[in-house]
Order: structure tokens, then C-alpha cells, then sequence
């Protein structure tokens, strides 16, 4: 184990911290080499057990838990408004039958979650149990090398590190602060979007690995019932063509795959009617998709189970055509992008006439719906990876490396300016991002991302 930090340990050089000379602008430190013995086997011995417990707890597996324990605690507080609403209704023995029945329902799903997590923390267990007891030996470890530092090596080490830190705040503040980029304006009462939370929840979908390409989200309009409902969109087929959505009940349900119900758009796969395209979007109860080899956009209306279409502008890239593009090459058949943000429902796509830069639009989502204003922008679509709207603006993202998406690109509808030099990143788990969408009502990300689904916090400020 030789990195650099146990190499100042090894040789015990202590820092000291002078101080920031305010006329000369200098840091300055002062070494000192005392170079007298330290157990550095014993030191190095415990950082490769610590490596070792490191591998065997990661962070996925503590995100699990956590997913699944908030999911459970949600889903009880909403089985507690149940019954307290049962408790006031006194008033006939139908209200009474039906709540009951709902309740019941609530339960079995309680119960459904419960045993689930019981068979992850049962595993869980195992592991902690092994990796606590590691850990208390080499607490007990580090306890006896303390009381051996005569020379105060581990001690110093602390030291050294909060006057390292020191240096570089002193060393910080003598370079002339770059401005971190301005985020854009946008429109948001919450303020601008400045930054992108972890992931706030990470699981594969309960197709497995199966399906790469498709997108997932709830409704930021939802039908009264259908409040908490969350939808997935998978594309079975060539991943290019899906031809039903899967529902789950909650976040937790999605999130463990239990229970969901599916509705069909077409019974054949692919035929008329068929979602074409990773990046669509529930809306007031309708799925925005581009439709099956044509140049349209298809509503999916999840009540009347009716298709209406909406005819591209001339030219309009579709069927592979203008595709998002990373570093490998293109995601295949992202022509159209939809997005919901507070204002309703956009598509993005491109024509040759924009020089295969991106174009956006405003959806009517009246009966029929219809394509509203429209903006050309400047920003060449294979060179995004995704977009998604969040209060008029438009950002786009792009590939950075395997652990991380950059929003490095707005486009302002209200006042038309387009900025290059966002530097806002999203940590990802898997390396590619076949969709991405902004939900206006609770102000997250959802993303599918190699067959697993993510969701993130945006950040205004
Ligand atoms: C454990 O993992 C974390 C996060 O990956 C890392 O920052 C830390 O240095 C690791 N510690 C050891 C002892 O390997
Ligand atoms: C969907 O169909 C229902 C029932 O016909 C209708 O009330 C509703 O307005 C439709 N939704 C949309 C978005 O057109």
C-alpha cells in the first residue's frame, strides 16, 4: 500500500502551518522530518482489511434497504389516513363495506412489501454481522496502535490533514476565483435549477436486464385515484417497440416490481398504433409517444383506450433518423423526445432544414391535441445524449463518462437564450441514459438507464 498519503506517514513529516502572509500573498509550511520507527505493517494491514469490508458493503445495497424501508414507511402512514378515514364514517354500512375493502387491499400489499424486505435484510444480516465483527478488531487495532504512537504519528496524520486543508482554503483564496457558471434563468418560482441530487432511488425493473431501452415516471397530472401510480414503459421489442404500459400502485411497488397491471395499446407488436422510441411521457392520463414507421405523434388515452395522432411538421426526423448520440454512437431510434414540465407536455426532434439541430415544440394536450409554438435552437441533436424541460427551459445532457451525464446546455423559450457552459452533473449507476424526464409535481428526474430505473431531486436555488 504505498499511496502518497501513507508515504508522508511512513517517513512521519509533520506540516506545520505558518500562516497566509496577507502582503505577500504566499502560503507557506514548514516541514519537519523526525523519521523515527512506526508499525507500518500493522497500519498497512488495517486499510487492507477496511479495503476489504469496503467491497463487501456497497453503497447499492444500503440504497436498497433504504428505498425499501421509506416505500414501507409511506405505505403505512397512507393505510393510517385509511383507517382514519373509515373510523369517520359512521354514516352507512356501504362507505364502510368499500374502505374496508380498500384497506384490505392496502394491507396485503403492506404485507406483500414486508416479506420482501424481510428476505433482503435476512441476507443483509449476514453480511453486516461478519463486517461488524471485521470492524471491531480494527478498532481494537487502531486502539493499541494509538497507545504505541509514542510518536503521535496517527495523531499528527490528523493534524496534518486539517492543515493540508487549511493550506488549500489559504491557497484557494489567493487565486483569482473563477465565477462558476451561472445556472439559466428559467422561470421557476422555486428558483433556478442548479444542481441534481444522488439518486434518490436505483433499482432494476422487474423485466431484468432484459430490456435496455425504455422510460419510466408518474404522471404530473394524475386522475383523482391514480395519485401515487407510477408507470414503466419497457420496449419488448427489438428495443425499439413497446406495445402496452405497466403500472404499479406506488414508488415501492415499481421499485420491488410487485403488482402491476398493463394496459395494451395494439395486440400485435409491432403494428399500427405501436410506441416507437424510448423517450415518451404520461400526461393527464395519456402516453406521448411517437407512433409505429410514421411521421406522428401518438396520445394513448389510458381511459377510453383510444389512439389520437399528431401529424410531424414536414420533414420532421423520424423511424432513426435524428438520434440522440453518445460516446459509442446513437440511441437508436430517439427521434422524438417528450417531456412534461409546470406548463404541460413538449416534443424535441430535428430536420434537415435546422440542420439536425434540435427542434422544440409546445403539445396542446386539448381534444384533439396539437402542436403549439415552436423553437429552433442551435444545439446539433447527436451531440446531446437526452433533454427534459423544467419551467420553459429546455436542457440537454451529455455524456461524460461511465459514472457521469452532464446538463451542459439550456435553450430559454421565454426569452430565447441558449447557453453552452452548464456544468451540472448527474451520477449514474449504469453507463447509458435511454431517457430522462423532469416531473413538475414533485421535482424529479426519472431516468432509465440500461434496464434500470433512477430517480433524482432537482435542485433550484
Ligand atoms: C471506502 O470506499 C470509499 C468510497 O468508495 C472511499 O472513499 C474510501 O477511501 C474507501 N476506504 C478504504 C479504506 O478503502
Ligand atoms: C380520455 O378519455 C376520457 C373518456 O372518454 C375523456 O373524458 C378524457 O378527456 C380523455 N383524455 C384526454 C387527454 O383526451
Amino acid at each position: 500500500m504505498k499511496s502518497p498519503l501513507l508515504s508522508i506517514w511512513a517517513t512521519a513529516v509533520f506540516l506545520t502551518f505558518l500562516s497566509q502572509s496577507a502582503s505577500g500573498k504566499q502560503c507557506v509550511c514548514e516541514l519537519k522530518n523526525l523519521d523515527r520507527p512506526f508499525p507500518m505493517d500493522k497500519l498497512d494491514n488495517i486499510g487492507t482489511v477496511a479495503s476489504e469490508c469496503n467491497r463487501t458493503i456497497t453503497p447499492n445495497q444500503m440504497e436498497e434497504v433504504d428505498v425499501l424501508t421509506l416505500g414501507l414507511q409511506r405505505r403505512l402512514e397512507q393505510l393510517k389516513d385509511s383507517m382514519a378515514v373509515l373510523e369517520k364514517e359512521d354514516d352507512g354500512e356501504l362507505y364502510g363495506a368499500v374502505s374496508l375493502r380498500i384497506i384490505e387491499l392496502e394491507l396485503a400489499e403492506v404485507l406483500e412489501l414486508m416479506a420482501k424486505l424481510k428476505g433482503i435484510t435476512r441476507s443483509r444480516q449476514q453480511l453486516s454481522q461478519a463486517t461488524s465483527s471485521e470492524l471491531q478488531n480494527m478498532m481494537k487495532e487502531m486502539l493499541n496502535l494509538e497507545e504505541f504512537d509514542r510518536m503521535q504519528v496517527v495523531k499528527k496524520h490528523r493534524e496534518n490533514q486539517r492543515i493540508k486543508r487549511d493550506l488549500a482554503i489559504c491557497q484557494h483564496g489567493l487565486q483569482v476565483t473563477p465565477q462558476p457558471p451561472t445556472p439559466a434563468r428559467g422561470h421557476c418560482p422555486q428558483g433556478q435549477l442548479v444542481s441534481v441530487s444522488g439518486p434518490r432511488t436505483y433499482a432494476l425493473t422487474q423485466y431484468g436486464t432484459s430490456y435496455p431501452y425504455g422510460a419510466w415516471g408518474k404522471d404530473p397530472k394524475p386522475p383523482p385515484g391514480k395519485e401515487n401510480m407510477h408507470w414503466l414503459v419497457a420496449l419488448t421489442s427489438s428495443n425499439v417497440y413497446a406495445n402496452y404500459i405497466r403500472q404499479y400502485s406506488s414508488l415501492t411497488t415499481i421499485v420491488l416490481g410487485v403488482g402491476p397491471t398493463d394496459t395494451v395499446i395494439a395486440s400485435s407488436n409491432p403494428t399500427t398504433n405501436t410506441i416507437q422510441g424510448p423517450n415518451v411521457v404520461m400526461y393527464g392520463d395519456a402516453l406521448y409517444y411517437g407512433c409505429y414507421y410514421t411521421p406522428s405523434i401518438c396520445r394513448f388515452n389510458m381511459t377510453a383506450r383510444t389512439v389520437t395522432n399528431v401529424v410531424l411538421p414536414q420533414n420532421s426526423g423520424y423511424n432513426n433518423k435524428y438520434t440522440f448520440g453518445y460516446q459509442e454512437g446513437g440511441y437508436t431510434y430517439t427521434d422524438l423526445d417528450f417531456a412534461t414540465d409546470e406548463s404541460g407536455v413538449w416534443v424535441m426532434y430535428s430536420t434537415p432544414e435546422n440542420f439536425g439541430n434540435i427542434i422544440i415544440s409546445k403539445l396542446l394536450t386539448d381534444s384533439p391535441p396539437a402542436l403549439g409554438k415552436t423553437w429552433r435552437t442551435s444545439l446539433y441533436k447527436f451531440t446531446a445524449s437526452n433533454t427534459f424541460m423544467a419551467c420553459g427551459v429546455l436542457y440537454a445532457t451529455r455524456f461524460l463518462n461511465k459514472e457521469t451525464e452532464e446538463i451542459f446546455y439550456s435553450f430559454d423559450t421565454v426569452t430565447g437564450e441558449e447557453r453552452y457552459n452548464l456544468k451540472i452533473q448527474i451520477k449514474k449507476m449504469q453507463t447509458n441514459v435511454q431517457s430522462l424526464n423532469y416531473n413538475p409535481q414533485d421535482r424529479m428526474l426519472y431516468m432509465y438507464s440500461d434496464a434500470y430505473i433512477l430517480s433524482y431531486d432537482v435542485i433550484f436555488r
